[in-house]
Formats: structure tokens, sequence, C-alpha cells
């Protein structure tokens, strides 16, 4: 069976999404058919990179009947509004990050989710590679043991130019947010995945470095999860000329370092672990298990082999009945944590998230 895409937004994203749904193709269940975009000439040029459709007619794409499958890839707060008139038209959905920037618009997507039946997933694509998948069935086995602590750090430089690139960027109606909702965002949803629900957050925002913008360019946040351990968020463009992104896991057992999207450090204990009194500088070298197979590829440092595997992953759940690895009730968390951040740090006080 393949499914006969749309890609709603002809922007940066949206390109990838095309080059992936073509790169799958038919073999993978996949056919590119028509890009729409409010700007028609966007559309018309995206479009005529890959020989597909090209219209400005946005709903036209979404309620096609050719059509099986939209991608929004547009401004985030348009994703809402966008998925449901989708799934009111019988279409599966992939979602680009974020969900949408409110948790009302989130929930009116899960509603009209639940009332059609069709399949959605939320793109997080960093979910998808060798690194994260490594280190969750680490965790998931056990083979951290207890998990105390984790670090989110998305330390990444975006000049001005980037900011002042498209008018919705910055903005709290269509950005959602800044550093944290915008980039972060992949950081603390790997996160959440490895070490659970959070249930409160604290958090500081400041815009540091840009001009024009509504939003935070930095964050700092500390997180308790409902399993008791403890987590800090990161999150800044303001950190020239750009580092990296990084998820750091501590448990009574072993402990794993994602930076860059490369597993640079992972021990874990299968059998009992080997009583350390105290652990002074750092590693013993040959506590770190990774392997030459960890290493990140030339290939793996682009956007396009996490987007394919994640655009593979919802195809098969359409295909085979089955949810897609990314739910939006997962995109969901995601979204309250970062939401709740900036609750506390408008309030000053400890925010509270609603696990359900
Ligand atoms: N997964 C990732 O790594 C990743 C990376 C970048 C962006 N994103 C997400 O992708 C989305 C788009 O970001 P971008 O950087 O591609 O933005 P962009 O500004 O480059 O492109 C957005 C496009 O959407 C079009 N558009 C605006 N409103 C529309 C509407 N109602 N209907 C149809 N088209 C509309 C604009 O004309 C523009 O061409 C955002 O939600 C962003 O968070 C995800």
């Amino acid at each position: 069976m393949t499914l006969r895409f749309a890609v709603i937004g002809a922007g940066m994203i949206a390109a990838v999404h095309a080059d992936a749904l073509t790169v799958l193709g038919a073999g993978c269940g996949a056919e590119l058919r028509v890009i729409a975009d409010v700007v028609a000439a966007q559309a018309a040029e995206l479009a005529g990179k890959y020989g597909a459709e090209h219209t400005a007619d946005v709903n036209s794409a979404l309620t096609r009947p050719d059509i099986d499958a939209v991608v929004i890839a547009t401004p985030s707060g348009a994703h809402a509004e966008l998925a449901i008139a989708a799934l009111r038209a019988g279409k599966h959905v992939l979602i680009e990050k974020p969900l949408d920037v409110t948790l009302d618009a989130a929930d009116a997507v899960i509603a009209a989710e639940q009332a059609s039946g069709r399949t959605v997933a939320v793109v997080s694509q960093h979910r998808f590679d060798r690194s994260t998948e490594k280190v969750t069935s680490a965790v998931n086995a056990g083979q951290l043991g207890a998990l105390t602590s984790a670090n989110a750090s998305c330390a990444w430089w975006r000049g001005q130019s980037y900011y002042d690139s498209a008018g919705w960027r910055g903005t709290w109606a269509l950005d959602g947010g800044g550093a944290t909702l915008n980039q972060a965002v992949h950081t603390v949803d790997l996160m959440l995945a490895v070490m659970g629900p959070a249930v409160e957050v604290s958090a500081y925002t400041a815009r540091l470095a840009h001009e024009r913008i509504e939003v935070e360019d930095t964050a700092v946040a500390a997180v308790r999860f409902a399993s008791g351990a403890l987590g800090t968020v990161h999150a800044t463009t303001a950190a020239y000329p750009g580092l990296d992104a990084s998820l750091r896991v501590f448990g009574t057992r072993g402990s794993a370092v994602i930076a860059g999207d490369e597993l640079t450090f992972l021990h874990t204990s299968t059998g009992p672990a080997t009583e350390i009194a105290m652990s002074g500088s750092g590693p013993e070298p040959d506590h770190n298990q990774v392997t030459e197979a960890d290493r990140l590829l030339p290939e793996e440092r682009d956007l396009g082999p996490a987007h394919r595997a994640q655009l593979r992953d919802f195809i098969a759940s359409v295909t085979q009945g089955r949810p897609p690895r990314v739910s939006t009730a997962s995109a969901r968390e995601a979204l309250a944590l970062v939401l709740a951040l900036y609750e506390s740090a408008n309030t000053g006080r400890p925010v509270r998230l609603d696990t359900r």
C-alpha cells in the first residue's frame, strides 16, 4: 500500500520532508503528490524540485480525495488548525514539532484524532537516532539501575538573521516560545522519553543576545520527575558560535551521555555492580562502553536520515494499524513541560504538571 502525501508549508523543514518522501518512494509506501503553501511561489519552487504538484489553496490540498496522509510543516502556532482540518477530511497526519503552542490546541488535535480513528504522529526525529535507541533500551532493561538525575542542554547559536528570516519566528503566537520550545524541545522530549513524566518545574528565562523577538533566547530549569529523580533543562540560542545539544542520564548502576546526536559515554551493569566507594575526577577509561559501532557516521549528521526513519515509522503505523512511536500524548508531555517552564519563569514559582 502506498500513502499519497500532501506537505503543507514549503519552508525549511518541508524541504527535508519532500526529500525524505522522495527518497523513501514507493518501495517504502510513500508518494509525494502535492505541496501547499500560502505563498504560491514558495510551493511552486519546492514542488518543482521534486516533480510534485503545488498549490496555494491549502484547504484543497488537505481535503483532496487522492491524498491519504498530510505532513504539517508550517509555523508552529498553525499546526493544530491544519491538522484538525486534515483529520476531519479523513487523512492521517504527521505534525512537525511542537504539536502546537498551547495545551488547548494540543488537546483539540488529540480529540480530533480520537474522533477520526486516523493516525497522528509528531516529529521528534532524534528518538530514532541509534544513540537514543541504545540508551532507551539499556534504561528499559534496567541496566542503568534506578535513574537518579538527567541534564538536557541545547547550547546553540542563532544569529539575528535567523529570527529576522520569517515574521513568525520569536513570536508567542506562532513560535510559542524561543530557545526552549523551538530548539530544546527535541532534547526535552528525549529526556522525558528516558526519564518518564515530569511533575514539577522551576525556571528562569531571559532574552540576552537578540532583538525584535518576544520570547526567551536562554532558559534554565530544575525538574522533578514522577519517579523522584531530578533533572535540569538548559536551552539557549545565545551560545556563540553554537555548541551541541546533549542529554546526560545518571543512574545507580550506569550513566549515558548523548552529545550532538552521538553516544559519547555509556556505562551499564548487567550483573551486580562492582562496589565503587567513591568516584573521583571522572570515570576510568574502561568504564566507557561506547564502541566504534556507536560512532555517528558523517551521513547521519544532517536532518535527512532521522526524518526518513520517522516517516518510515509513520507509514508503517498507518499500514500496520499500530500506534506511531511518537504519539500525540508524548508530544503533549514535552509541550506541557516547556509551557510549565515558561509559567514558572513568569510567576517566579514552581509549577506542578498535571500527569494524566
Ligand atoms: N524537526 C526539526 O528538526 C525541525 C527543524 C526546523 C523546523 N521545524 C518545525 O517546522 C515548522 C516550520 O519551520 P520552518 O523552519 O520550516 O519554517 P519556514 O518559515 O521556513 O517555513 C514555513 C512555511 O509555512 C508557510 N505557511 C505559513 N502559514 C501557512 C499556512 N497556514 N498554510 C500553509 N503554509 C503556511 C510559510 O509561507 C512558509 O513557507 C515549525 O513548526 C518548526 O518548529 C522542525
